[in-house]
């Protein structure tokens, strides 16, 4: 009985490995062939119009780098979104965001929303959690109003948006919404090749 039990995990184990296996290198075959548009070259991200904000939230620090990237290259000002508490990675983190967007009690937010009323263009960035937007930026959302704003969404994420894009556009109140982008994490190598494709999507908003 205890050997039958022992196969049966194995082959579960086995098959959770293979899959895992195969995702992953689906999403960076996927991943290569998105960014060898951008490979080998030097875009230069043209002056920005306007005084331009970015607004972000990062827990892991990918979200933070797209953040600052675009900071740089638009010349403009950047907010980070910080929780009240901390969003640590104890067991059942997963399962604890989840539930926070299921029951939409978002964490508490530190600090006052920014004066937004020096900007034309504001970025908003936000990793997914669990295919829509991390729940800090759910509360950020309830607490602004973009109203007469240019507001420009992106993303980081593993591979899957989900809903983001959608979720996001039905909460920005008043917001004129831009053309998005989102990036899944890469490795080092593709540095250059993000930052062409950051410069290429600013130009296309100009
Ligand atoms: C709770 C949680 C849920 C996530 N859900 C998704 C998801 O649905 N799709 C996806 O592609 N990545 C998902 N990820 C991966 C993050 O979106 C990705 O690593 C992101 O770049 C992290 O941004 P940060 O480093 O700025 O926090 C999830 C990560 C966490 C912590």
């Amino acid at each position: 009985m205890l050997k039958i039990l022992f196969y049966i995990v194995l082959v579960g184990v086995v098959i959770g490995l293979l899959s895992g296996g195969i995702h992953l290198y689906k999403v960076s075959k996927r991943n290569a062939a998105e960014m060898s548009q951008y490979e080998g070259l030097s875009i230069a991200a043209q002056p920005f119009p306007g005084k331009t904000l970015v607004i972000y939230y990062s827990l892991s620090g990918h979200t933070k780098d797209i953040a600052e990237r675009i900071q740089k290259m638009t010349g403009g000002d950047i907010y980070a979104i910080k929780t009240t508490a901390k969003l640590d990675r104890y067991p059942w983190f997963y399962l604890n965001l989840k539930r926070q967007l299921s029951t939409k009690k978002y964490p508490e937010l530190e600090g006052n929303i920014p004066d937004l009323s020096q900007y034309d263009t504001i970025f908003v960035g936000s990793p997914v959690w669990w295919y829509t937007m991390a729940t800090p930026m759910y509360a950020f959302l309830q607490k602004v109003d973009f109203l007469g704003k240019r507001v420009v969404p992106f993303s980081t994420q593993g591979s899957n948006v989900g809903t983001f894009f959608t979720d996001f556009a039905s909460l920005a109140r008043h917001a004129k919404l831009q053309k998005s982008a989102s990036f899944n994490n890469l490795p080092d190598k593709y540095n250059q090749a993000v930052d062409n494709k950051i410069a290429a999507w600013l130009n296309s908003l100009n």
